[in-house]
C-alpha cells in the first residue's frame, strides 16, 4: 500500500491533500459510537488475518507482474493518469490498474459479511479483484462488467485458472449491459463501481441500481476523491435520501441503505 500511495499522490497532488485530510478527521473503532459500525470495523475491515483464498489469488497476481503479453487496448473510461499507450503489456496493467491486495482483500471481507445472491463489478481489468468476489460468495452470482475485449478475455482466462464457477464477463461498455442485467436481476446485493470515474456516468449508474436496492445491499465506490467530479458525485450519492449510511476509507467509500436507522457518515482509517 506504501507503494501504491507514493506511486498514485506523484502524479495527482490534489489527492494527496485529501489524503492528509482524512488521515486528521477519520476514525478508528474507538472514535464510532454506532454498534453496526464498529463491529464491521473489528470484524471487519480491521480483521487482516490471511486465508487460502488470498495466498492463490496473490500467487496469480504475482504471475500477471511478470507477463510480457501486449494487450491492444479500448479505453472507455475516464483513461488512466499513467499511460494511454493502445499497446499494453498484462504486467503493466496488473502493476497500475488492479485494486492492491490490502483493498482487494477488504472488499473480499465485506462480501462474506455481506453474502449477497447477486453481485455486480463495473470494470473487471484482468479478473482479480473479480476473483476475490467470487471466492469470498462462491454460491451467489457474479455479473462483472469490461469494456476492453482483449482485457476481458485475459480477465476469463485468469478466472479459469483459479476454477471460479460463479463469474458471468460482460463484454461492452457499461451502459450498454447494464439496464439488462438490472432488469434480469430481482434484487441487487453487491455492487463494486471500478471503472469510468467521472461525475456524471458514476450517478447515472448509481441511480440505475437504486430501484433493485435494498435494506441489505452494499455498494462500493472507488476513488472518490480522485478528481473534483468524482468528489462531487460522493457527496451526492451521501445526500440521496434512500443512502442512510456511509463509511468514508478514502481509497473507497461504502454506502448502506439499511431502513432501521438514522443518516449518518463515517470517515475510518484504512
Ligand atoms: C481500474 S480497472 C478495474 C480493476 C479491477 N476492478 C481490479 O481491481 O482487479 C477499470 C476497468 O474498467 C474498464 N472500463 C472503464 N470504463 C468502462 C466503460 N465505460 N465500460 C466498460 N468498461 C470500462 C477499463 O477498461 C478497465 O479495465
Amino acid at each position: 500500500m506504501t507503494n501504491l500511495i507514493t506511486f498514485v499522490f506523484m502524479f495527482n497532488f490534489h489527492l494527496f491533500t485529501h489524503y492528509l485530510k482524512h488521515l486528521k478527521n477519520a476514525n478508528n473503532r474507538h472514535g464510532v459510537h454506532s454498534p453496526f459500525v464498529y463491529n464491521l470495523i473489528d470484524e471487519v475491515i480491521y480483521n487482516f488475518k490471511d486465508n487460502e483464498d488470498y495466498i492463490e489469488i496473490e500467487s496469480l497476481r504475482k504471475k500477471l507482474l511478470k507477463n510480457q503479453n501486449y494487450l491492444t487496448i479500448t479505453d472507455l473510461g475516464a483513461g488512466s493518469h499513467i499511460n494511454n499507450n493502445k499497446q499494453k503489456q498484462v504486467k503493466q496493467i496488473a502493476k497500475n490498474a488492479l485494486k492492491p491486495k490490502k483493498l482487494a482483500q477488504l472488499i473480499y471481507r465485506l462480501i462474506k459479511h455481506n453474502k449477497p445472491t447477486n453481485a455486480i463489478e463495473f470494470g473487471t481489468c484482468l479478473g482479480l479483484t473479480t476473483a476475490y468476489i467470487s471466492k469470498a460468495a462462491p454460491l451467489s452470482k457474479v455479473f462483472t462488467m469490461e469494456g476492453c475485449p482483449q482485457t476481458a478475455a485475459q480477465a476469463s482466462k485468469n478466472l479459469n485458472s483459479l476454477q471460479t464457477n460463479n463469474v458471468q464477463v460482460l463484454v461492452g461498455d457499461f451502459n450498454q449491459n447494464l439496464p439488462n442485467l438490472i432488469e434480469d436481476l430481482p434484487q441487487i446485493d453487491f455492487v463494486f463501481v471500478d471503472g469510468n470515474h467521472q461525475e456524471k456516468a458514476t450517478l447515472d449508474y448509481f441511480k440505475q441500481l437504486l430501484p433493485k436496492a435494498h435494506q441489505n445491499s452494499l455498494f462500493i465506490f472507488d476513488d472518490i476523491y480522485w478528481s473534483k467530479g468524482m468528489k462531487n458525485a460522493w457527496q451526492q450519492i451521501k445526500q440521496h435520501p434512500q443512502v442512510t449510511l456511509t463509511i468514508d476509507l478514502f481509497w473507497i467509500g461504502l454506502v448502506f441503505f439499511k431502513t432501521d436507522r438514522e443518516k449518518e457518515h463515517f470517515r475510518v482509517k484504512f
